[in-house]
């Protein structure tokens, strides 16, 4: 097995897939980047990872829809970092990502997002950033819904500690979903070559996490209730997602979801690169927004 590593942990941002639950819309489009309210679905877990502090991201999508997220958000220099893209042929499963990014991880923790995930917390930075920090192990996020049996669920003992989880079960063992942003130490790479195909035919996410439950290495962040977690797979949820971003910029005048805000908070680009991105966004909101956030530095 490999030792842990003092190499800064990398992102993956996974936004490939067919989004067929989002047909007629995906049709031509690539789900990560239909609208959420005023910005492309991809900034928000984008934005979840640089919060992180991880400045390394690699973007997996199809081979058709890579070249939109390469127009859209280039080599991450306006951001203040790196990005690289490589093409997933085909759907077979979420840990393929790891598998596609052997080369380029060179035995450096990871992170993955989903590119239709989004979280909004107080105070998530601090808890992002000490996922990244963990050298050994992996931490999922785990949040309470009303449908388990739609997502990855973990159940836990008395002292918060995880016991199982399972993939989409039928009974669910409690109602706390695992939310699509993972952090996972160096052996990641070891563990997702060791996952098998499910009966659906496909890698599973869940069967990579067991791997870390096993080894007694698994943390789970519960989020509490002043947090939302939204995945934006279906038609509902991507409007719920849309009216949730309006709702808390309109009312707070603070933007959700903004890769330029980010990079500028966490010391990544100058005032006069945010300010240089604001004027890129036209007589956008957002520009105006992130003008006012330059120019009170
Ligand atoms: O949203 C959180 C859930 O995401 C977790 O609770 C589950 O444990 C996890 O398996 C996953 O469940 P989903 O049913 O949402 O997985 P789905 O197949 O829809 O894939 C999630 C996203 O990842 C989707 O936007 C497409 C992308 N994807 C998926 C696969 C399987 C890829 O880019 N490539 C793939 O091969």
């Amino acid at each position: 097995m490999t030792q842990p590593s003092s190499t800064p942990m990398k992102g993956i941002l996974l936004a490939g897939g067919s989004g067929t639950r989002l047909y007629p819309m995906t049709l031509a489009a690539s789900k990560q980047l239909l609208p959420v309210y005023d910005k492309p679905m991809v900034y928000y877990p984008l934005s979840t990872l640089m919060l992180a502090g991880i400045r390394d991201i690699m973007i997996i999508s199809t081979p058709l829809d890579l070249p939109q997220f390469q127009r859209l958000l280039g080599d991450g220099s306006q951001f203040g970092v790196n990005f690289e893209y490589r093409v997933q042929e085909k759907p077979e499963g979420i840990p393929q990502a790891f598998l596609i990014a052997e080369d380029w991880l060179q035995n450096a923790p990871c992170a993955l997002a989903l590119g239709d995930n989004l979280i909004f917390a107080d105070h998530l930075s601090t808890s992002l950033q000490l996922a990244a920090q963990r050298t050994t192990g992996a931490t999922l996020f785990a949040y309470q819904v009303r449908d388990p049996e739609r997502y990855g669920v973990v159940s836990f003992d008395k002292t918060g500690r995880a016991l199982s989880i399972v993939e989409k079960p039928a009974m669910p063992a409690s109602n706390w979903a695992v939310t699509g942003l993972y952090f996972y130490d160096n052996r990641v790479l070891d563990f997702a070559k060791r996952v098998r195909p499910s009966a659906r035919g496909e890698l599973e996410i869940t069967d990579l996490n067991r791997f870390y439950l096993e080894d007694g290495s698994l943390h789970v962040d519960r989020l509490g209730r002043g947090c939302a977690w939204l995945d934006a797979g279906l038609p509902d949820s991507l409007m719920e997602a849309g009216q949730f971003v309006n709702t808390i910029q309109a009312r707070q005048g603070m933007l959700v979801g903004s890769p330029a805000e980010v990079a500028f908070r966490m010391g990544y680009i100058t005032p006069a690169q945010l300010r240089t991105h604001a004027q890129r966004m036209g007589k956008t909101e957002l520009g105006r927004v992130l003008t006012l956030i330059a120019d009170s530095a």
